[in-house]
């Protein structure tokens, strides 16, 4: 087993300066601040309203504050993974994109489609590509311009979701006791019927039939996600934290994704974590799909300390889940990593 251990050495973020409350998207369809609040925990997200900007806007933006918070040579850099569900195109790659704008000479850039739980089985194959050794430093960021994929005319999906990117470090330590431990991923492809974009992919092209009928939206049947969402996470990390034989007291903070609060709620009182140790933002972001995580992290930076304890858990369009043990390497809002 290689004694190279995988850590995040720096956090960053990116969201859209434009801001949609519920109060904006009550005018917009029939909803109001009170349904969206309760049943979703969502009171605003931001949305990139500029044309001709998509997702690599928003990872270049999050990767080149990170490249300057943690000083890594450009050069350095040897792989940029964007995680997304909403790419600029079919292609080029997203991350080829991203990779051109920060100008990185020694790297290789590759998409990584898992909806919602893109960064975390991104961060994951991250850290099993440095722990081989043949990779020093790669940029991994959860991106999504979710707006272009959502209906506006449809008030059960439109409150949900926002924009916005966060990006992290990962690189390789010979210390012992932290970073990425243990992972419990899952993927049952059972997912499709429930929450899918009907077309513009290549058993559905896009027609004027697609564009007409609205397909080209997320379409979902909310409660049932929201069924397999709080089992699949609930039980992943009971499977992890058996796994690692940890207890709920070992547990410093539980890194959900934010799709919605009360599906949150009802996974941290499952695995018995009080919501104290749950770090939220979704009331700000709404459901970035990839970002989630990330913007977390970018968010919650400053309180996190070395050794923490975190577990990591999403859900997402497949269905995709899973947990994630990881142990922080920094104090505070770092920049990189003393070495
Ligand atoms: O990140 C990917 C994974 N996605 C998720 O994890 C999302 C999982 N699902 C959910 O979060 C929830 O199911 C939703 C937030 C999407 C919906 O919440 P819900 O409590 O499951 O509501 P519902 O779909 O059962 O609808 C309840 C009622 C319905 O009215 P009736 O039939 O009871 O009269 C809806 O028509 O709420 C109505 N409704 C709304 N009312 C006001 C649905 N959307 C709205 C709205 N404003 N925006």
């Amino acid at each position: 087993m290689s004694n190279i251990n995988a850590i995040i050495t720096g956090v960053a973020g990116y969201v859209p300066d434009y801001v949609l409350n519920n109060e904006e998207l009550s005018r917009m369809v029939d909803t109001n601040d009170e349904w969206i609040t309760t049943r979703t925990g969502i009171k605003e997200r931001r949305i990139l309203t500029e044309e001709g900007l998509g997702t690599s806007y928003m990872a270049r933006k999050a990767a080149k504050l990170l490249m300057k918070k943690t000083g890594a040579d450009p050069d350095s850099i040897d792989a940029v993974i964007v995680a997304t569900t909403t790419p600029d195109y079919p292609h080029p790659s997203t991350a080829s994109i991203v990779l051109g704008k920060l100008g990185l000479k020694n790297a290789f850039a590759f998409d990584f489609a898992a909806a919602c739980c893109g960064f975390m089985y991104a961060f994951d194959v991250a850290c099993n590509m440095i722990q081989s050794g043949r990779h020093k430093r790669i940029i991994v960021i959860g991106a999504d311009k979710m707006s272009a994929i959502t209906d506006y005319r449809d008030r059960a999906t439109c409150p949900l979701f926002g924009d916005g990117a966060g990006a992290v470090m990962v690189e390789g330590t010979t210390e012992e006791g932290i970073g990425l431990i243990d992972s419990y991923h899952r993927t049952d492809g059972k997912g499709l019927p429930f929450l899918h974009v009907k077309a513009g992919g290549s058993v559905c092209p896009s027609s004027r039939f697609t564009v007409d009928h609205r397909l080209h939206y997320t379409y979902q049947e909310g409660r049932t996600v929201f069924r397999y969402a709080v089992t699949a996470m609930g039980d992943d990390c009971a499977a992890l934290l058996e796994g690692n034989g940890l207890t709920q007291n070992d547990i410093d903070y539980v890194v959900c994704h934010q799709a919605n609060l009360r599906i949150i709620e009802a996974v941290a009182k499952r695995i018995g974590v009080p919501m104290e140790k749950v770090l939220v933002n979704i009331q700000r972001y709404g459901n970035t799909s990839a970002a989630c995580m990330p913007l977390v992290l970018w968010d919650f930076e400053s309180q996190l300390k070395k050794g923490d304890n975190i577990i990591f858990t999403a859900f997402g369009a497949g269905f995709v889940n899973g947990a994630s043990y990881y142990k922080w390497a920094y104090d505070g809002d770092s920049a990189a990593v003393k070495k």
